[in-house]
């Protein structure tokens, strides 16, 4: 039994991540977490207190991590400003927490020596032309298109020095897109399904033709602790589940499963330097560790979290108001 310190559990994909441990193993969690907008304390409501602690405080805190670390046995690092469209508007948050947050805690793991998980994202290799077969693998080179993009490739990067420098014991997944419970309405998903639940049109960027490849956030945790466990310090992995889809069949597809005409949406403009298609190639997690995704059949999670979103309005009517005001500054 080990004792995991999930920074950003309080989020989408770490809050999936708490709930998968809890449920699946005997592992115990303490979830560190700054409470941003994006954090919500509500995703981690119901779970056993006996095995998951919540700390509110910053990953910058180095202190603080000072006094976590020696009651752990590894560090998954979840936290980060994550939204695209916020980056482009104000950049800075998300320098502080993806670049010197991570910075914090890197170095308080090597104080400790605790072993480390970085959480990345595969925005970090830029995007690929729509008919190209081409696919992300562990050797594509970084080539961030946005400031949430090359925050997170600089963090990578820091992980990768820190394995090299100082011997730091960490590996580091880069994961496509994700959908599931307890995403942020910001989110495209998440926003268009509230938008049909409020009686609004769903909003699409441009034509719709970007390509992004859905993995279930179960999935996600399935294999984050699958490299928790068995996978080799220094290594990158890349998660996916051979879910690319574009943005207009996936709205389509939701107006489908909620009783709605598929072409019941707008068209809006189009998030500036936007990333036409991403792509992940996870053979080496699949070979190596023997992980693959449960979630398959992308249209069935999608009804599964369509559900979700009917059955939690409690949980995210609070943010929509506020979410759907920052787009309206823009257009979106
Ligand atoms: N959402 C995706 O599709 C996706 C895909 C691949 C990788 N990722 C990565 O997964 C991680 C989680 O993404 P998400 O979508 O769950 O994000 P999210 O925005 O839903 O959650 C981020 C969490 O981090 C917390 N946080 C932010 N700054 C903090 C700080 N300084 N100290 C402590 N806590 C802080 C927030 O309060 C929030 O709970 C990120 O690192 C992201 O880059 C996301």
């Amino acid at each position: 039994m080990s004792t995991f310190l999930v920074t950003g559990g309080a989020g989408f994909i770490g809050s999936n991540f708490v709930h998968y441990v809890l449920e699946s193993t005997d592992h115990r969690v303490i979830v560190l977490d700054k409470l941003t907008y994006a954090g919500n304390r509500a995703s981690l409501k119901g779970l056993p207190v006996n095995r998951m602690t919540f700390m509110h405080g910053d990953i910058a805190d180095a202190d603080l991590l000072d006094e976590l670390m020696p009651q752990v046995d590894a560090v998954v690092h979840y936290a980060a400003e994550s939204h695209n469209d916020n980056s482009l508007n104000d950049p800075r948050p998300f320098v502080d927490t993806n670049i010197l947050g991570t910075y914090a805690l890197i170095e308080a793991a090597r104080r400790h020596d605790v072993r480390f998980h970085h959480i990345s994202t595969d925005e970090v290799y830029g995007d690929l032309e729509l008919d190209d077969t081409e696919r992300f693998t562990e050797t594509t080179p970084y080539n961030p298109s946005s400031p949430y993009s090359s925050t997170k490739a600089g963090s990578d990067l820091l992980v990768r020095a820190w394995v090299r420098s100082f011997g730091l014991r960490a590996t580091i997944s880069n994961c496509s897109n994700n959908y599931g419970p307890y995403q942020h309405v910001e989110k495209f998903i998440p926003r268009q399904i509230t938008n049909v639940l409020d009686g609004v049109r769903p909003r699409l960027y441009g034509e719709g033709l970007n390509v992004r490849d859905w993995i279930h956030a179960n999935d996600h945790s399935s294999a984050v602790l699958t490299i928790l466990e068995r996978g080799r310090l220094g290594e990158t992995y890349l998660i996916g589940a051979d879910g690319e889809h574009n943005n207009k069949a996936v709205i389509e597809s939701i107006l489908e499963i909620m009783g709605e005409s598929a072409g019941a949406y707008d068209h809006v403009v189009d998030r500036p330097g936007h990333d036409l298609r991403y792509a992940i190639d996870s053979t080496t997690l699949r070979t190596e560790l023997g992980w693959f995704p449960q979630y398959s059949d992308f249209h069935a999670g999608l009804e599964a979290t369509v559900q979700w979103y009917r059955d939690n309005e409690p949980w995210w009517r609070p943010q929509k108001a506020a979410a759907e005001a920052k787009y309206q500054l823009t257009g979106q």
